[in-house]
């Protein structure tokens, strides 16, 4: 019997870890790219399957672009890789170093995990690339480049579905939009914070049925559908409008 395995890249969040677990937990081996991989030895070992972590260079293409082959060579191909990474911050001032930085995560960066990723699942004949996405993609934001950069990652993931088809090679894009659950927890809303497990198996769930494109968790599709349908006039004042002091 052929063992499942994946590729998580930015495994070391809490989200991520979930997920990590719930894939051990179904007997998926894994491999874990990290910034620090020795913060991340006690957690590995604790997973009931077998664990490699690895240093993730993203801001270094080329790196990354090397690490990556070099692990698929080891392994003779993986089933899934799942795209975590992501970086988000937000300055008054729009200073160009954050924005840069956002930039070099979540566009170039992500576009050589995923362009190299693709190439070698050609190569294959298979597999699955999944990436945690945001709903902040769908309008201009306040995070300029954040915004901007989910909006890039939308676009390139349904790009390479398309190609995939074109080429007729049984590889599923995934592109897993999640709400905005760090704006839910400031807000301390019950609601629209899901317990991480809950989030993790929503994720796992899309990913082994296949999905083209999943919000997680479910209510956040309703978000996403009225995020699209507001006048840019409304959309606009929702995110600059002060509010009024009492
Ligand atoms: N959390 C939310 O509310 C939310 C909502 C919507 C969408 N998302 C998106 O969902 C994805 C996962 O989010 P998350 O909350 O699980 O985690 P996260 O805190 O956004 O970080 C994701 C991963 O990216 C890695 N990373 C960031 N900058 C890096 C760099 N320069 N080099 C290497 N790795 C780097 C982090 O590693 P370190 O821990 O080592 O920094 C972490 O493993 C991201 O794409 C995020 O934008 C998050």
């Amino acid at each position: 019997m052929t063992t499942a395995n994946a590729i998580i890249v930015g495994a070391s969040s809490h989200l991520s870890k979930e997920i990590a677990r719930q894939l051990a937990e179904q007997k998926v081996s894994l491999v874990l790219f990290v910034q620090d991989p020795d913060a991340m030895a006690e957690f590995a070992a604790s997973l009931p399957t077998k664990v490699d972590v690895l240093p993730l260079d993203i801001e270094n293409p080329t790196a990354i672009i090397s690490q990556l082959e070099k692990v698929w060579l080891s392994l003779e191909g993986a089933h899934l890789v799942l795209v975590n990474t992501g970086l988000n911050a937000y300055s008054e001032a729009l200073p160009w170093e954050i924005e840069q930085d956002i930039i070099d995560v979540n566009v170039r960066g992500f576009a050589a995990i995923c362009n190299t990723t693709f190439r070698l699942m050609r190569e294959q004949g298979y597999g699955q690339i999944a990436a945690i996405n945001s709903i902040a993609g769908l309008r201009g934001g306040p995070s300029v480049a954040y915004h901007a950069s989910k909006a890039f990652a939308e676009n390139y993931l349904e790009g390479l579905s398309m190609h995939a088809q074109r080429l007729k090679l049984p590889i599923t894009i995934t592109d897993i939009q999640l709400g905005l659950l760090d704006k839910a927890a400031m807000q301390k809303s019950k609601l629209w914070l899901p317990p991480l497990p809950k989030v993790a198996k929503q994720i796992v769930s899309a990913m082994q049925k296949g999905k083209r494109k999943v919000y997680v968790t479910k209510r956040w599709r309703l978000v996403a559908w009225l995020t699209l349908l507001l006048p840019e006039f409304i959309y606009n004042t929702r995110h600059w409008k002060a509010k009024k002091k009492k």
